[in-house]
């Protein structure tokens, strides 16, 4: 079931996604080589408590960070680390949500460390494309499978591949609401979408094959071929006329 929210409880829910645009925008300068992605961890912690705001991930599922933070070939669900050092030349994709006033906000992007090269700069231009396309495709009227397709269509005709196993997801007074909202599908099938919907649009992109696996931490996701990995996050609302970022400040 797909829960529809009122104006208000938008209002709250752009407040939360504002506090996520604005972690990204702190973290942003501080991803140099020779940070650890536990420095990141800690940063987070400071922000979430300066904020007054708590922690969407922690405590998830068993998770046990704020962040996830995933570097290179992985995909997904990196678990921060005193070990984990990044370096010129290294992509790491950051996944940061918290809860404010009882409502979600969930955002990801990846960024390179120092210079990268061209194949992952491309990587990280076509990732976030795909995902602006697929929210150009967030209006009223629209189906599901309409967003789902734009983001296919755009990574594939880049030559890259869309992971299949992680999906989006609604979100709202939880993180992970009806609907699913791959990163694959065809135009015209799905759910309508209609004003008051919030949804988490998160397109996985692999520089190889689709394919990924689950290491032995039982979190982290990457690329069964080792390629290359990029995320980015956006929480949205559909409005009448269209629809909204949330999850910028
Ligand atoms: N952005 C991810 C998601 O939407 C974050 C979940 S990671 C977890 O599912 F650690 F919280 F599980
Ligand atoms: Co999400």
């Amino acid at each position: 079931m797909i829960l529809v929210k009122s104006p208000r409880e938008i209002e709250v829910m752009r407040r939360a996604g504002a506090v996520v645009g604005r972690f990204f925008e702190e973290v942003r300068p501080l991803i140099l080589p020779g940070i650890s992605t536990w420095d990141l961890e800690l940063f987070a912690d400071r922000f979430i408590a300066r904020n007054g705001v708590r922690s969407a991930f922690k405590g998830y599922m068993g998770y046990t960070a704020h962040l996830c933070t995933s570097i290179n070939e992985e995909v997904v669900h990196g678990i921060p680390s005193k070990d984990r050092v990044v370096r010129e030349g290294d992509i790491l994709s950051i996944d940061f949500g918290i809860v404010r006033d009882g409502f979600y906000g969930d955002s990801a992007m990846t960024f390179p460390v120092g210079a990268v090269s061209g194949v992952s700069s491309r990587l990280l231009a076509v990732t976030e494309r795909s995902l602006a396309v697929g929210i150009g495709e967030v209006r009223p009227g629209n189906r599901l499978g309409d967003v789902s397709a734009a983001v296919q269509e755009s990574v594939e005709s880049e030559g890259f591949s869309v992971v299949r196993d992680f999906v989006g997801h609604g979100i709202g007074r939880s993180l992970h609401e009806d609907p699913q909202i791959p990163n694959f599908g065809k135009r015209g099938v799905g759910p309508k979408l209609m004003p008051g919907m919030t949804l988490a649009i998160e397109p996985m992109v692999n520089a190889g094959g689709w394919p990924v696996e689950v290491l032995a931490d039982g979190w982290t996701v990457v690329t069964r071929d080792r390629s290359r990995s990029a995320h980015f996050e956006h929480t949205v609302a559909v409005t009448e006329d269209g629809c909204c970022i949330l999850s910028i400040s």
